[in-house]
């Protein structure tokens, strides 16, 4: 997914499916200061079941539109952390 697809996605898209954590509850946690994939999975949840959804290189078939590690590099790129 591209930088400006994931500007685009609403709040309650489900980025992690295992969990149900939603792409409003990741944005949350980075505007408080978890800025890395770790934290991130500390404060929501994400990540921290099938892992698929933490990074694209974990995911290496693509199981899912998008990862911990694309948002935080979209949340950068808009200075939201
Ligand atoms: S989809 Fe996030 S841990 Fe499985």
């Amino acid at each position: 997914m591209t930088l400006e697809e994931i500007g685009k996605l609403p709040e309650d898209y489900e980025v992690c499916l295992c969990n149900g954590v939603l792409m409003g509850d990741i944005l949350v946690a980075i505007k408080a200061g978890h800025n890395s994939v770790e934290k991130l999975m500390d404060e929501t949840t994400a990540g921290t079941s099938c892992e698929l959804c933490q990074t694209r290189k974990i995911d290496e078939d693509n199981e899912r539109e998008v990862h911990l590690d694309e948002i935080l590099e979209y949340a950068k790129k808009e200075g939201l952390c």
